[in-house]
C-alpha cells in the first residue's frame, strides 16, 4: 500500500483487527516498508542531541520495533544498548537488522511490555520513537515512573513529539476522525488495538515528567524538513540529594 514491498490493505486490516503484539508480528516482515517506521533523519537529528560516540555507558529504547534508533544508539553507548518491544516479530527482524549496526557496544533484546519493566538505575538514556499512541493516556504516568526508574541520577529520557495542532489544520481533524474510528472498533472487537493520534504532545509528556522530578528542555526547530514541526524533548532526571557545589 505504501511501496512495493510493503503491507497490503488487506494485511493492515487484518493487523488492525489483531492484539498490538499480535499485529505487530503479522506486520513485522514488513514494517521498514511502511510510515510506522521513525525516519532515518529524524533518528540521527534526535541522537545529535545525546551527545557524541561512546559518550554514554548503556541506553535503553523502548518500544524498539524493528531497531531503527538502536542502530543510532550503539555508536554513543560504550558498554550497552538494550531494546525492548512487545512483539516476537519485530525484535526477531530488530536482531538481523542490527547484525552490521556500527558501534561497538553489547546489543540486548527484550521481549516485554514498556509499562511494566523493572528496571532501577541502570540507564544513562532511555529513548522511545512513534510508540506514544500505543500507550492509553492513563496510562501514561505508569510509563513516566518506568522511565524514570530505569535512568540513573541525571540521566536522559530523550523523545520526539509535536506541539498540539491548530483545530484549522486539517490534519487535526483526520487525526481526530481515527482516534473516533479506533474507539468504535475497540468497543466492538476484542483483542483491542490500542493505536491513537495526538497523544503525549508537549504540554502533557512536560506535565507528567515534571511531575515525576525531571528537569524538562523543549527543543524546537531542529529537524530537517519535511519534520520541522516535530520537537526534541530531552528530560533530565535530576540527581536525588545533590548539592550545589560550594
Ligand atoms: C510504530 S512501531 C515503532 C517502532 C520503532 N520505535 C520505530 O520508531 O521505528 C511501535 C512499536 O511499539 C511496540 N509496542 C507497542 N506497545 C508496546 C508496549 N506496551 N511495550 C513494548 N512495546 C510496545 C510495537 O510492538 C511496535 O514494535
Amino acid at each position: 500500500m505504501f511501496h512495493r514491498q510493503g503491507p497490503t490493505l488487506f494485511e493492515l486490516a487484518r493487523q488492525a483487527l489483531s492484539s498490538v503484539e499480535h499485529g505487530y508480528d503479522l506486520l513485522a516482515p514488513k514494517f521498514e516498508y511502511t510510515p510506522f517506521r521513525t525516519p532515518d533523519p529524524v533518528l540521527r537529528t534526535s541522537m545529535e542531541q545525546v551527545g557524541p560516540p561512546g559518550s554514554i555507558d548503556r541506553a535503553l529504547d523502548l518500544c524498539c520495533g524493528t531497531g531503527a534508533a538502536m542502530r543510532f544508539l550503539r555508536p554513543l553507548c560504550r558498554q550497552e544498548v538494550v531494546g525492548v518491544d512487545l512483539s516476537r516479530g519485530m525484535l526477531d527482524e530488530a536482531q538481523q537488522r542490527l547484525a552490521d549496526a556500527p558501534g561497538e557496544a553489547r546489543i540486548t533484546l527484550v521481549q516485554g511490555n514498556a509499562l511494566e519493566l523493572s528496571y532501577a538505575s541502570e540507564f544513562d538514556v532511555v529513548t522511545s520513537f512513534g510508540a506514544f499512541g500505543h500507550i492509553l493516556e492513563q496510562d501514561e504516568p505508569r510509563l513516566v515512573e518506568v522511565i524514570s526508574r530505569a535512568l540513573r541520577p541525571g540521566g536522559r529520557f530523550v523523545f520526539v513529539t509535536a506541539h498540539p495542532p491548530s483545530a484549522l489544520n486539517p490534519g487535526y481533524w483526520l487525526a481526530k476522525g481515527f482516534n473516533a474510528a479506533m474507539r468504535v472498533r475497540n468497543a466492538l472487537w476484542n483483542p483491542p488495538f490500542v493505536m491513537y493520534y495526538l497523544t503525549f504532545l508537549v504540554p502533557r509528556a512536560c506535565e507528567l515528567l515534571e511531575a515525576q522530578g525531571f528537569e524538562v528542555e523543549v527543543r524546537d526547530g531542529l529537524m530537517p524538513p519535511p519534520f520541522t514541526p516535530f520537537s526534541i524533548v530531552i528530560a533530565t532526571k535530576k540527581a536525588s540529594g545533590a548539592r550545589a557545589p560550594p
